[in-house]
């Protein structure tokens, strides 16, 4: 027998790579900064160094946020600790490091926050990713609190956590591809759809809640237009400034 979906009741602002809009995004610094801000959960992004440790970073490549050639699967975690995650945001950043997951999750753990863990692997280690992940969470994470959320442009990624992992919650991320969605979302068993918030019609979101999923949008930094969102139905805004989104949408 299928195995239940799992249950997840989304937040009405996450926190997107932290406070990115404000500071350096997946630091320690940006989560920290979400907290100040007031949201109850963040969402993050996952891939694994050279040694299969999973750590915090947007980007296959180093160039954009380390100012490095190269790949971040090619490195070592130890390596990618000399390495910059701050500076190219800001001066005042620098010395942030490229966080592991396992620092943010106890980081999560101690404050109570939520977590949407973005499974975003470098090529070819999509399944390893999401091994990897769930390892480490089978060791540190407290039976008696909330699963985290994963969610992936990457089916083959939610695919080993729907296999290996069934209880924690799946959200499938769409960008501008709305093909065969309901498919998708049905074989890798989602709780949730997160889509880019330029795809929302009210038809589409009608059949998404119709269908029984939570819906969640990315990445929406104007609060009017989050406002817009969640009157026409939407669950939850990912945001660069979670605590300019609460402040808006609390106000409603
Ligand atoms: O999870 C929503 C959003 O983070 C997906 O896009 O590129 O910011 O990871 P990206
Ligand atoms: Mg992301």
């Amino acid at each position: 027998m299928a195995n239940a979906t799992p249950k997840v009741i989304l937040p009405r602002v996450q926190a997107h790579r932290g406070a990115k809009g404000v500071r350096p995004e997946n630091t320690m610094a940006s989560l920290r900064e979400a907290l100040a801000q007031g949201v109850s959960w963040t969402e993050f992004d996952v891939k694994l160094s050279k040694d299969g440790i999973p750590v915090l970073y947007h980007d296959q490549d180093l160039k954009r946020t380390s100012g490095l050639e190269g790949l971040v699967k090619d490195y070592t975690f130890a390596e990618l600790q000399d390495f910059e995650a701050g500076a190219w945001f800001d001066e005042a950043y620098k010395g942030e490091k490229i966080p592991s997951l396992e620092e943010v999750l106890k980081f999560h753990i101690d404050n109570g926050l939520h977590a949407n863990i973005e499974l975003k692997p470098s090529d070819g280690e999509e399944k390893e990713t999401t091994k990897a992940v769930v390892d480490l969470l089978d060791r540190i994470w407290p039976d008696h609190l909330p699963k985290p959320l994963f969610s992936s442009f990457k089916r083959d990624s939610l695919e080993v956590a729907r296999d290996i992992a069934p209880d924690y919650p799946r959200g499938l991320l769409i960008y501008d591809d709305l093909s065969n969605w309901q498919t998708h979302a049905k074989n890798l068993n989602c709780s949730t759809i997160h889509l880019w918030h330029k795809m929302f019609t009210p038809e589409l979101i009608a059949e998404i809640k119709q269908l029984g999923y939570g819906i969640a949008t990315y990445t929406v930094n104007e609060v009017d237009r989050a406002k817009e969102l969640v009157a026409m139905g939407v669950d939850s805004i990912i945001t660069d400034f979670p605590g300019n989104t609460l402040e808006a949408l609390e106000a409603e």
